[in-house]
Order: structure tokens, then sequence, then C-alpha cells
């Protein structure tokens, strides 16, 4: 099976790991990749999106997978692209995909099909903004677009608003476009994945991340510094219920809307003291959720994606194991502020039980691994129970190191006390 991966970070390396180790026979190739996904797979050579799509047809591909979600609201739309030129993608199209790409248009899906989620109203200028918060705090904030994971405020005050706000209208740093002003919900956070097909899913391992760049949960928001991921993470009770309140009425909310969904779908969920509520959709796999949750599942993901992106989802192909994984981050100097690349990265040999994830890495001339990002990399441990998983992750980690490396010890330890 030929397949394409589009992306080039941590989640997408951990994917193709896992594509890689399916039983049926793979060559897999990645867009537009990394080094250290290109000791897995091999690099497309492509202008854009349109050269991607000459690039497979010419290439005989069985199977395209979106990695990240950019690729799925550019132009036309990856998986808009694939289907007219007869290509099985995993990966949504761009009418679902709006999911993530517009906070509004996700609201009104979810008030749609009576999912639970914050209350909120959409607004085009600071004054309305104003209008609609009524000097109550904390509110919180969302630009309507794809952001790079920077367009939603959590407002302790009226102080970190008018700072937010003009940000969208004053300096329109994310460009043109609407602000949804949102109920702050509060709770712990779970993060839920399902591969969809139509009217069937597969929920796979739950996760949490951890975003704050800071121990205890402090400090500025990153794109995740870790994450832990088990079935256990949740008790059965509360599984049911988001299952039933959350992810049966958004697949079947999809298929009466003729979205036609297929591939991963993310729930990002507060469990508040009213329930399960939906904070956001994205139309991917997390990261570093991903990271976390793939060395739990076995089986032939190759052919799972296949049948799904053509209509068919088999369970029966994967397995899940019943333990835990944990992530712990390597971030690089500066991270989130700036990022430094350029430091040499030690020790990756030493680490032995735990799996390295590359996002931000480079081979310098000398062949050696040095940083190229932010986030560097994930090392990623499994174990039976919590504690195992914990340990390990954190001593692994401990072994890779370099110039003003950052890592967070509380990675899968915080919250569950
Ligand atoms: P993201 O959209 O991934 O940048 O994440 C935004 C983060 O903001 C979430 O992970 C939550 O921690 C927080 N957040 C988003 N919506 C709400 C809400 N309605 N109430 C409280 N916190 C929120
Ligand atoms: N871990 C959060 C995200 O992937 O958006």
């Amino acid at each position: 099976m030929r397949i394409v991966v589009v992306g080039k970070g941590g989640r997408e390396h951990a994917l193709i790991r896992s594509l890689s180790e399916s039983p049926v026979e793979t060559e897999i190739f990645c867009f537009p990749g990394s080094d250290a996904i290109s000791e897995l797979a091999t690099t497309v050579e492509a202008e854009g999106l349109q050269g991607l799509i000459d690039w497979m047809k010419s290439n005989s591909i069985d199977l395209c997978m979106a990695g990240e979600e950019s690729y799925l609201l550019k132009d036309e739309g990856l998986a808009n692209l694939c289907a007219r030129n007869g290509i099985p993608c995993w990966g949504p199209p761009k009418e679902a995909a709006l999911l993530e790409g517009s906070k509004e248009f996700a609201k009104q899906f979810m008030e749609r099909h009576a999912i639970p989620t914050g209350k909120a109203r959409v607004v085009e200028s600071a004054e309305e903004a104003r209008e609609v918060i009524g000097g109550s705090y904390p509110t919180v904030l969302k630009f309507d677009g794809l952001a790079a994971g920077k367009g939603v405020a959590v407002c302790p005050d009226e102080k970190s608003a008018e700072d937010f706000l003009d940000e969208v209208f004053g300096r329109k740093r994310f460009g043109d476009g609407s602000l949804l002003v949102e109920e702050c919900l509060k709770g712990p956070e779970v993060s839920i994945f399902a591969a969809v097909s139509g009217r069937q899913a597969v929920v796979f391992t739950p996760a949490r991340d951890y975003k704050l760049i800071g121990e205890g949960d402090t400090g500025a928001n990153t794109g995740g510094m870790g994450a832990v991921a088990s079935r256990q993470l949740l008790e059965p009770d509360l599984t049911a219920r988001i299952e039933e309140e959350i992810i049966k009425p958004t697949i079947e909310g999809l298929a009466n809307d003729d979205l036609g969904y297929v591939g991963f779908l993310y729930f990002g969920l507060m469990l508040t003291a009213d329930g399960p509520k939906v904070i956001e959709y994205n139309c991917r796999f997390g990261d570093p959720e991903c990271q976390a949750v793939m060395p739990l599942v076995s089986g032939d993901l190759a052919t799972f994606c296949l049948e799904g992106a053509r209509g068919s989802l088999r369970e029966e192909l994967l397995d899940f194991d019943e333990g835990w994984s944990v992530g712990v981050i390597l971030a690089s100097a500066g991270y989130p502020a700036s990022s430094h690349s350029g430091d040499v990265i030690r020790g990756l040999d030493t680490v032995e039980g735990a799996r390295v994830y590359h996002a931000g890495t480079r081979r310098n001339e000398e062949g050696d691994w040095e940083t190229n990002g932010g986030r560097v990399l994930a090392v990623v441990a499994p174990g039976a129970d919590r504690e195992s998983a914990v340990e390990k992750a954190h001593s692994e980690a401990a072994k890779v190191d370099f110039d003003g490396s950052q890592r967070r010890n509380d990675i899968g330890r915080l919250h569950f006390d």
C-alpha cells in the first residue's frame, strides 16, 4: 500500500511509525516531511497542494492521510482535491473541516444538534464585544478562523480582554474575521479522538495534554508540553455519557448535514459540574496527544484508514492497550515566546524502552540531530499503570538534553492526586 502522510511534526512522525508497523506491506511518503520522518518515509518533492495531487496521481498512491489541518482548508481542500482525482483520503472535506476552521460554524453545528457546549455570541467589533461581555469576567474570546493555536484568550479581567480585542480588531493579528464571546467553563479537560467514516466511528484512547509552559499549569500557553493517555483516564460511566451526549450526536449531525466526514475527529472537552461540554473540535489528531496515544494502538492502522477512506470502518483491525502512556515534550530555549534552532541534541541513543518522536529537529552538517523549532521532540513511555509510565517517561526524557532545553516534570502527575 502506497501512502502519503501530509504534515511534518511529531504527530505525523508518530502516525508514520504506526503505519509502518502495520502488518500489510507499505511504502510511505511524507509531504512536506522532516529529516526525522525521512528515516521512515520518502519525502515528496512537490510545489503546493496541486503539485502534491499531481505527484500522487502519477505515483499510484493508494491513500492520502491528512496529519495537520491547514491543507484541509487550503484552496479547494486536500480531501476535496483527492476526491476529484480518485485518491482515497483519510481526512475530511473542506465543508466539514470548518468545524475546526470556523468557531462560528462549529458553534452553530453544536446548537443545531443539541451538543453540550458553552453559550456564545458572535460579534464583529470591539464595541459589540464589550456590550456582550457586559463587564462580566472571566470570559473567553475566540477568533473565528484558524490562528495557529493563538486565537483563543481566556480573559480573567477587563485588561486581558481589551488586550485581545486590540489584537483582533485593532492590530488584526489574525487577519479579518469575527469573534466569539463565550461563556467561561470550569473543570478538567480531556481530549477524545474518534476515527470517523460517515455514520461509523471508532473511539480511540482518551488523553489529556498539558498546555502551559510551566509546572503546576503556570505561564504561557504552548502547543502542548506533554500528554497522558489511557482508557482508565475516565470512569466507565463518564465514557458512556460522553459517547451518548457528545460523540453520537456529533457523528449523526455530520452525516445528517451531509458533511461527508472521514478521518480523525478530535473533541476537546471540559468536564464541568453540569457534565461534559465541547470546547472545540479539531479535524485531526491532537499533538502531542497522538504521540502518547499511538503506542497504545496496534493492529493494521494502514488498512483501517484505507478502508475508512473508502467508506467502511473496520474496528476489528485495531487493538487498544488498556494500560497507560505518557509523553514528555522537550522544548527549545525561549519557547513559547520564541524558539532556538541549532542546539545539538545529546543522549538520543541512550533512550531505552521509550519512543522518541521528533517535532522540531534537523540533522546538521556533521549528521547530528539539532533543534529546529519550539517543540523539539517527545519521549513517550508505556506502563501497565500510570505511575510506571510516568516514571519511565521522565527518566528516559532526562537522558536527552540540549542547551536551553525545557521540560515539565509534572506531566502525567498533575491532576491525578
Ligand atoms: P485552543 O483552542 O487549543 O487554543 O485552546 C484553547 C484553550 O482555551 C482550551 O484548551 C481551554 O483550556 C481554553 N478554553 C477554550 N474555551 C473555553 C471556555 N469556554 N471556557 C474555559 N476555557 C476555555
Ligand atoms: N493538543 C492540542 C491540539 O492538538 O490542538
